[in-house]
């Protein structure tokens, strides 16, 4: 009996060990599932909410001049004046320009129909918002006390939104300034007493 309780002893003892490495397994497993779900939750969460970096500091510190100088620069880029350009300027050239980037939406003729925009006949030193019949933007009409003398031209060709904030004039504007100032040529010569050059 003794010897046979001593065998019964070895086997109890080894289960009890069986048993005790299947809770470290069981442990081992959950520390083990909880790291690959937390490091799942990440990749997935990065994958659904792609994170951007701002470019720059959401809140500066401190001032920083070297920086706030090339951001204020191009904000205000200063226009070449157009009227010791015309002179030499070309008006078939600002004819053919004009018909290109202008004659879907503005007449040129005497007497001509508004379209979109209104007839531009005899503008250059016209009031602004002048055209008998043609519907302008109150930002226009704003300054119908003021003549469009070839700067104000030139400025409303270049970025018509820049020149007047609420124009109606749905057009991008004319970065050049050797077409500008082929265009105000043109313009000029739609009178039949072309306004004197400067
Ligand atoms: C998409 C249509 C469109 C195009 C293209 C366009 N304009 Fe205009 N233009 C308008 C409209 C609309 C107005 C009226 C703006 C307002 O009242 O704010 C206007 C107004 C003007 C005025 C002021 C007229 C006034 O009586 O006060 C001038 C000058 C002018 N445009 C010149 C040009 C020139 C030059 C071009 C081509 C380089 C051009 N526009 C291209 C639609 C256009």
């Amino acid at each position: 009996m003794a010897s046979r309780k001593r065998r019964h002893n070895g086997p109890i003892f080894e289960k009890g060990k069986l048993g005790m490495s299947l809770e470290a397994n069981k442990m081992f497993a959950a520390v083990l599932t909880a790291g690959v779900a937390f490091m799942s939750a990440g990749v997935i969460g990065g994958l659904v909410v792609h994170p951007k970096r701002l470019e720059t500091a959401a809140i500066s510190i401190g001032a920083t001049p070297q920086t706030a100088a090339p951001v204020a620069a191009p904000a205000a880029p200063a226009l070449e004046p157009i009227s010791p350009l015309l002179a030499a300027a070309n008006v078939d050239s600002g004819r053919a320009l004009a018909g290109r980037l202008c004659a879907s939406c503005h007449s040129f003729t005497d007497g001509g129909r508004n379209g979109v925009g209104p007839n531009l006949w005899g503008i250059v030193n016209k009031n602004h918002a002048q055209v008998a019949g043609f519907n302008y933007s109150a930002a226009n009409r704003a300054l119908a006390d003021k003549p469009w003398d070839y700067e104000a031209l030139n400025a409303f060709i270049a970025a018509p939104n820049r020149a007047m904030a609420g124009t109606r004039m749905a057009y991008a504007g004319l970065p050049n300034t050797a077409q500008r100032a082929d265009v105000i040529a043109f313009l000029r010569s739609l009178a039949t007493t072309p306004a004197p050059l400067p």
